[in-house]
């Protein structure tokens, strides 16, 4: 999805040339978000009008990456040696959902000609077509097909009825008329160095620098009432059509505090979509809830509610950010996806640290300890999740079936919802999500909450809303996954599934053996995981002689490989643009063998399990038509007719269960070398975006 940035210095001199440059930084690090087009909005050289010095809000835009808006602006530049004392500005990397990829639907997006209002959004506003139409109405014009136009207008239409509204109170009346989900920054000339940052269902986050020491660690939130006994009547939303004249503030109870002792003192605040833009600047955040409005005031901070929600805690805590810059650098490899497969030994290992005691056989997850017999109770698991994630889940089932003994269903998260299945009280409802923001994965995980399910999250991002959201969960501590096609994170999710598995059933005496024979082989899994990234020649080798421009592979697999060739597929479609689909062994004769000839590129997962035999006859089935498969099989493997194969690569054998683990990596490495084969960059797969955060 889109990436959203801003940045306002306080009682601190910076030039025009460093805001460009933070903010250029900001969305370069938040490019993986989104990366159609990008465009930042700060203080021009010119005055705004002559009643006030107050400065125009110039506008840089440009289709492309960030680095072509760098060279926009160095070729347009003011003097970039102007010195602001106070100064905000906004900035954007998109991921088009309305409008197409072109230079008016860049963000920001103004208000009216002369910017007096310019917003950055990451979302999508369902009800923009209704208020288009009110605001064309109003005599409005829009230059752009963006939803978020709408935004930039109706915070100058309600200016304009009301122009001594605090720029909170005026955020306040436009939120009420949005429905869908945003994180909006907003800027404005007539509220000079001040900006809001809101959120619903996207995330946000603020960056304190200071060298002050916080004062207190919260914020309180301020509550706005517009009745007399204090009930707040602004929970539903309505729109300008329907509503126009509603008013939604009557009387105010502010209660909201800043965070600072003395607010003449230099401060810098940095909002973001993500914390890999923030942690170069500060450590110390404050994560956003839907409906906090945060506005950031001359060196001060506020936040507001949008609505009063029950329930809704009223404080917002000052965390401190564990990431390293190191993590979210490219570390001296070509690019995020290859750093990401090499860092697996590592990234597996900081799963199961001091979470699996190897010497007594044990798991403990901290984060589910108080929910356990809960979750021991419940009837059925079920799992919910989108793309790689839900491979993660199907990864995991068989584990779960065998060891808790209830049923396991796991569905994709937007088929989840379009069925609004029955969920019970008994049930626990794992949720699995790197980035912890999946848009159908929040709704899902909403849907299960109201049905008064346990809910659990298995999450990577820290602070995320599915994390936040969740009773209870794992996180996955792979370190943050910049490339969009995610691969520490299938195999740190697959662990953490794992461990969960075992730390749910060890009150079973039955699956002592087994416990002992998965936690010795978890053990190994990183060291197993090197190994196999030892053959990336070997792969790279495979990929030129058999599948470099192919138009279509098939990856097939059978019981817990099922998953790997699933995974595997979606890898090399993603990221390769070859046409690629994971087949279950068993359903070739149902259809797939009509595709198999001597031309057909197939990849076959054979590593030695149960279904062995199962998995040969597949192979039988194959090579009976000419294929050629490429079959990934365990060390020293005798069964396989070599004649009949293209190529075989071998991997080192753990328990069935885990084998996964291992195997995923050769396809990892595959879809990264037929990507950058193609010329494409595996980072930044077109049309694709790495936390999806609309529906
Ligand atoms: C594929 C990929 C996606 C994500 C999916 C869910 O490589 O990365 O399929 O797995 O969009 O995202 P999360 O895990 O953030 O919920």
């Amino acid at each position: 999805m889109c990436g959203i940035f801003g940045y306002a210095n306080y009682n601190v001199d910076r030039s025009r040339g460093q805001i460009i440059d933070t903010l250029v930084e900001g969305i370069t690090k938040l490019e993986y978000r989104g990366y159609d087009s990008t465009g930042i909005g700060i203080d021009g050289e010119n005055d705004f009008d002559e009643s006030s010095p107050v400065k125009e809000i110039t506008i840089y835009r440009q289709v492309g990456k960030v680095g072509q808006l760098k060279a926009e602006i160095i070729a347009h530049h003011p003097d970039i040696s102007e010195t602001f004392h106070n100064h905000v500005g906004v900035a954007h990397t998109r991921w088009a959902t309305h409008g197409g990829v072109t230079q008016a639907n860049c963000h920001p997006q103004p208000s009216d000609d002369h910017n007096q209002f310019i917003v950055v959004h990451n979302g999508i506003i369902t009800n923009y077509r209704e208020l288009k139409t009110f605001l064309k109405g109003e005599g409005y014009t829009f230059r752009s097909d963006t939803d978020t136009e709408v935004i930039a207008k109706l915070f100058k239409y309600y200016y304009d009825k009301d122009p001594d509204l605090e720029f909170y109170q005026l955020a306040k009346e436009v939120l009420y008329q949005l429905q869908g989900s945003y994180g909006l920054l907003v800027k404005s000339v007539r509220y000079p160095n001040e900006m809001i940052a809101t959120r619903k269902g996207s995330p946000l986050l603020i960056g304190v620098k200071t060298e002050q020491k916080l004062k207190v660690d919260f914020v309180d939130v301020e509550f706005i009432s517009d009745d007399k006994d204090g009930q707040s009547s602004t929970t539903s939303g309505g729109t300008l059509l329907t509503r126009p004249q509603k008013s939604t503030m009557a009387i105010r109870k502010s209660e909201s505090r800043a965070i600072l002792p003395d607010f003449s003192k230099p401060i810098e605040f940095f909002v973001s979509s993500d914390a890999s833009s923030v942690v170069e600047h500060t450590k110390k955040v404050l994560f956003l809830e839907d409906d906090d409005i945060a506005h950031i005031d001359n060196g001060e901070l506020h936040i507001h509610r949008a609505r009063r929600s029950a329930g809704t805690s009223t404080t917002r805590p000052v965390h401190t950010l564990e990431l390293q810059l190191a993590e979210i650098m490219k570390g001296g490899y070509d690019h995020f996806m290859l750093k990401e497969i090499f860092e697996q030994p590592d990234s597996t290992f900081n799963t199961m640290r001091g979470r699996v005691d190897f010497k007594n056989s044990n798991v403990t997850l901290g984060g589910i300890q108080e929910y356990l017999k809960t979750i021991r109770r419940s009837r059925r698991f079920q799992m919910i999740a989108c793309g790689t994630s839900y491979h993660s889940c199907l990864a995991v089932r068989p584990l779960f079936e065998e060891l808790i003994g209830v049923p396991v269903t796991v569905d994709l998260a937007s088929d989840f919802l379009d069925r609004s299945p029955p969920i019970f009280r008994d049930d626990t409802c794992i949720f699995v999500s790197q980035s912890g923001e999946t848009a159908e994965t929040m709704l899902a995980l909403r849907y299960c909450k109201s049905a008064g399910a346990l809910t659990l999250g298995i999450v990577n991002t820290v602070g995320s809303s599915i994390s936040r959201e969740t009773d209870c969960g794992v996180h996955i501590n792979a370190g943050p996954e910049i490339g969009v096609a995610s691969t520490k994170a299938y195999t740190s999710q697959f662990i953490a599934l794992v461990m969960l598995a075992l730390q749910v059933s060890n009150n079973v005496i039955d699956n002592r053996k087994r416990h002992q024979e998965i936690i010795n082989g978890l053990k190994d899994v990183p060291m197993l995981i090197g190994k196999v990234l030892k053959k990336s020649a070997q792969i790279k080798q495979i990929c030129s002689k058999y599948l470099n421009g192919k138009e279509s592979i098939l990856v097939i697999g059978r019981g817990y490989q099922f998953a790997s060739a699933l995974e595997g597929a979606l890898k090399i479609k993603e990221i390769s643009y070859i046409h690629s689909e994971g087949v279950q062994a068993g359903e070739l004769k149902h259809g797939v063998l009509a595709l198999v000839d001597d031309k057909m590129p197939i990849i076959t997962f054979a590593t030695h399990d149960s279904l062995s035999p199962k998995v040969n006859s597949a192979i039988q089935e194959v090579t009976a038509r000419d294929g050629r498969p490429i079959i990934i099989c365990s060390e020293g493997e005798t069964m396989i007719e070599k004649s009949k194969t293209s190529a075989i690569i071998e991997v080192p054998t753990t328990v069935d269960c885990l084998q996964g683990l291992v195997n995923i990596i050769i396809l990892q490495l595959m879809s990264y070398y037929l990507s950058v084969e193609a010329g494409n960059n595996p980072d930044r797969p077109r049309n694709l975006a790495k936390s999806v955060t609309v529906e």
